[in-house]
């Protein structure tokens, strides 16, 4: 019995010693400590250890239960202090503790954008960016916008070199057609100087006019312009697109009419207009979302592209014009205003 003890303990500190957790330190002392445990069954041989060994035997089985509970409130204390430890810890890959009131998110101008990507993007367009710093060259002359051209008043545009005194003055692009023309040149490069394949893209972004600020003007805002270059497109392409893009985003039942216009980079040329209802207190009305057509032959041949072999077309929106419409916001300013009250309801 005293050789049962002393394995009791040895075996007993060795199972307590590969013990780590407050599960298994309390499946340790079911099996050791519990009334149903091994000190009390090695204690149950206890009555037939002969009476002069009993003084001995008793002793010892007491210490071995001694140091068994002695172990184990040692390693318990062990344990919750690393528990305790481990809450402890930073780890900066949790969420902080934020009430929900005060969480931000995307402003709706870049939502819309996000959305209008998407809408485009399952219609095959991909999405392409160009520098908001740009040139004479980009933003007018390979458009069709050529010297004296009314649009290239300085009045009308953010110019950074004088445009009287440098050949091609650098200026914050007015519209992101410069984006067309990047990417017609990019791929013309890439194709060894002529253009190998189809280019169907979108590109969002910030354009600068040095308009007076008021309900529906901003000198800043969005367009996201469309390319769609390949053989054999044709003006029925650009109104089902158009089409199918207003469905899609304001709904099946979106109002929506081109009306013809007329712009350098395209011919023939067209204005998308949109049946809006900005106010609830107020009628729905036709709103200019922007300008289409069909890519004129002179600009695609600016960019060496043969325009016998390759037609396309191309549009323009204002994408606050869009996220007005969708989301009925009467005023542009309170896009730009970054007013709590208001972007808390968008
Ligand atoms: N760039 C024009 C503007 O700023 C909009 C536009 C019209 C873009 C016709 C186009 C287009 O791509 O084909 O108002």
């Amino acid at each position: 019995m005293l050789e049962l003890a002393e394995q009791l303990q040895t075996q007993g500190l060795d199972e307590l010693s590969r013990v780590s957790s407050a599960d298994a330190l309390e499946a340790w002392r079911l099996a050791y400590l519990a009334g149903s445990g091994k000190i009390k069954s090695v204690m149950a041989g206890f009555k037939d250890v002969p009476k002069d060994q009993k003084p001995a035997v008793g002793a010892k089985m007491n210490q071995v239960k001694a140091a068994l509970e002695q172990a184990f409130e040692a390693k318990k204390s062990l344990i919750a202090s690393s528990a305790s430890a481990t809450v402890q810890q930073l780890d900066v890959t949790e969420p902080g503790f934020v009430s929900t009131e005060s969480v931000g998110r995307a402003h709706i101008i870049t939502r819309v954008i996000e959305e209008l990507c998407e809408v485009f993007g399952r219609m095959g367009f991909e999405v392409a960016e160009g520098p908001e710093l740009e040139d004479d060259e980009h933003n007018f002359i390979k458009l069709n916008i050529p010297a004296g051209h009314p649009a290239r008043d300085p009045a009308d545009n953010f110019y950074v070199d004088d445009p009287r005194e440098s050949v091609s003055p650098r200026m914050i692009r007015s519209q992101t057609s410069t984006v067309q023309v990047r990417v017609m040149e990019a791929a013309v490069k890439a194709g060894g100087g002529k253009l190998a394949h189809p280019i169907k893209i979108i590109s969002p972004g910030r354009v600068y006019r040095p308009d007076t600020v008021d309900a529906t003007h901003s000198f800043m805002f969005h367009q996201i312009e469309g390319l769609y270059l390949d053989r054999g497109v044709s003006m029925i392409d650009l109104k089902t697109t158009l089409l199918q893009f207003a469905r899609a985003y304001f709904g099946e039942d979106a109002e929506v009419r081109l009306r013809p216009s007329y712009f350098p980079f395209t011919e023939p040329s067209a204005e998308l207009d949109m049946k809006i209802r900005l106010r609830p207190d107020q009628p729905a009305r036709w709103i200019e979302l922007g300008g289409c057509g069909m890519v004129d032959p002179a600009v695609l041949q600016h960019c060496g592209i043969d325009p016998e072999e390759w037609t396309g077309f191309a549009f323009g929106f204002g994408i606050e014009r869009i996220a007005m419409g969708r989301y009925s916001i009467p005023d542009i300013r309170l896009l730009f205003e970054n007013d709590l009250r208001f972007l808390r309801q968008v």
